[in-house]
């Protein structure tokens, strides 16, 4: 089968397409025949080996998986002698370690079936993105009337997180450069603001929660955006640096200060779970949620897709085509 491989860590010059063999289920997993993968910030964590921190999990001279990709969505090809969820040529999706292939195995706790309305392009752009966002903005308990600032709001999670955001009752406005400023109006933002004209951590305006994915703004001017018992969730936001990537801003830091003040402020590592991923198709098969596809690319050009990405401003997920 095609798939893109990597044999150490560097640039998306790394990446190539080659030919190698169909990889063997387990018991427990299903083999997917590939229709679409989406290429996250997670693939380029993994593409690169940073932050250095990661490593230990990731492999520390070459990447332990050759084959990049983790979103999926396709057909379920075979399954393992103990699932009985699924059949072959069951529409799926969910997440798959070597995604960027014609075909992939995942754990069958990590798939869900596909909502029909969805196309493949658009179910890969869900699983990782949609359950990040699910659980940020529970974590950040987000209630009916309140204030809701979503930062990065045209990524690939701030798309999910404005319109999951809006689902739990939260009056949402988004954070995006001006020419994404149509799309987050479109997905449903009651307001939005372009950090390119507007500093929104002024301190003219208040937000109960913030869900930040991107910029990494300090602690101390998001406190400056978020009302005295507000809560602030860090979901992510690249380029901190290559040891640790800025992790410890929202997940050291930020606890460590809301110790001393009246403020919550936390950050996310997402899980993906059964539960959570068939929450976040549930929410698609209401209509509630619609995930935003920015540019498809083929298999062949998985390298521009990681380059497209990035440069930091895609408008949705940018999804690969595997056919
Ligand atoms: N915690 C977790 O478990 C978890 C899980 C998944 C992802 N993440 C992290 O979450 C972050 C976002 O992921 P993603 O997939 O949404 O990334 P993405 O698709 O690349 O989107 C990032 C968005 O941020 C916007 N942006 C760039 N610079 C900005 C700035 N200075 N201020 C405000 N917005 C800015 C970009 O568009 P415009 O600049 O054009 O508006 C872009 O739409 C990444 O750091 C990723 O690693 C964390």
């Amino acid at each position: 089968m095609k798939a893109i491989v990597q044999d150490r860590y560097g640039s998306a010059d790394v990446l190539e397409l080659r030919d190698i063999d169909v990889p063997v289920i387990g018991e427990n997993d299903v083999l997917v025949r590939v229709h679409a993968a989406a290429a996250g910030p997670d693939v380029w964590h993994i593409m690169t080996g940073k932050p250095y921190m990661a490593r230990p999990v990731l492999g520390f001279r070459r990447p332990k998986v050759p084959v990049r990709g983790w979103d999926v969505a396709g057909t379920v090809e075979a399954v393992g002698a103990n699932i009985t969820r699924f059949v072959p040529g069951d529409e799926v999706l969910g997440v798959a370690e070597g995604s960027f292939a014609e075909y992939a195995i995942a754990p069958a706790d990590k798939v869900v079936r596909k909502p029909a309305r969805l196309s493949f392009e658009q179910a890969a752009a869900l699983p990782i993105s949609g359950v990040t966002a699910l659980q940020a903005v529970r974590k950040a308990d987000v209630k009916p009337g309140q204030d809701v600032l979503v930062i990065g709001a045209a990524g690939g999670v701030g798309t999910l997180l404005v319109q999951i955001a809006k689902a739990f009752g939260g009056r949402v406005t988004g954070v995006s450069s001006t020419s994404k400023l149509d799309l987050v109006r479109s997905i449903g933002a009651d307001d939005v603001v372009d950090y390119t004209l507007q500093d929104f951590t002024d301190g003219s305006r208040r937000w109960d929660v913030i869900l930040d994915t991107a910029g990494r703004r300090p602690l101390r001017q998001l406190r400056r955006a978020l009302s005295p018992k507000g809560t602030l969730v860090v979901v992510g936001g690249d380029g901190g640096g290559r040891w640790t990537g800025g992790f410890f801003r929202g997940m050291l830091r930020g606890p460590l200060v809301s110790l001393f003040v009246g403020q919550k402020l936390g950050g996310l590592n997402s899980k993906t779970t059964l539960e959570d991923l068939q929450a976040v198709a549930d929410l698609i098969e209401a209509g509630t949620v619609t995930p935003v596809v920015d540019r498809t690319f083929q298999l062949v050009e998985a390298p521009d897709a990681i380059r497209y990405l990035a440069q930091g401003h895609p408008g949705g997920k940018v999804v690969i085509d595997v056919g």
